[in-house]
């Protein structure tokens, strides 16, 4: 039998998509996944990003749909990668950030949840706080191995029990959560 499900999530992360289907059940939301490669337009505005890409999603299925963009800003450096964060993900990875980097190791990251659907187009942000650690900890997906969030000592990577209570994800997902429950 075919599960039925209240929204899709579009993305080609699948661990992006584990996170965000364990925090929306929590909120009893099912959320189902369309793995898929969006264009992503180079902005120095995550929102925009999501906005875009929410739109091309909805174009593309047809069926009420979330997106997610993400960025991880890093303080001594005037918030890169930010919006390019995936870019540079892949080219100098989570090595190339750590030769970046000297004593002030303050970084945040930031999660847009976009719902796009025939008739709404709604944005949702979360924001972690955290520091940037010395060398990669832990085995994990993205930058979790060197974020360190706030009021911990350890990487996402090395402990990643709360991730779905605390993270970026978690904070936009909750706010999505209560509109899309009262809508
Ligand atoms: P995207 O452009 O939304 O795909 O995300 C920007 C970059 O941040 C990608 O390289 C992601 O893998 C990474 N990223 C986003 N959220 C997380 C997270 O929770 N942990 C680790 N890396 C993340």
């Amino acid at each position: 039998m075919q599960k039925s499900f209240d929204l899709f999530f579009v993305s080609s992360n699948n661990h992006k998509y584990h996170e965000a289907k364990k925090i929306l059940d929590s909120f009893g939301i099912k959320l189902g996944f369309l793995k898929s490669d969006l264009e992503e337009i180079q902005s120095n505005s995550l929102n925009d990003i999501a906005i875009k890409k929410a739109r091309s999603a909805f174009s593309k299925h047809k069926k009420p749909i979330i997106i997610e963009d993400d960025g991880l800003f890093i303080s001594s450096l005037e918030g890169f990668p930010g919006p390019y964060s995936s870019y540079v993900f892949k080219t100098i990875g989570n090595k190339g950030i750590l030769n970046l980097l000297k004593n002030n190791r303050k970084a945040k990251f930031v999660s847009i949840i976009t719902y796009c659907d025939k008739t709404i187009l709604e944005s949702f942000d979360g924001k972690l706080n955290g520091t940037i650690s010395k060398s990669q900890k832990g085995k994990g997906w993205g930058y979790d191995p060197i974020f360190i969030p706030k009021n911990s000592n350890k990487t996402f990577a090395e402990n990643n029990s709360n991730k779905n209570e605390l993270s970026h994800r978690y904070k936009a997902l909750k706010k999505f959560s209560n509109w899309y429950l009262h809508k």
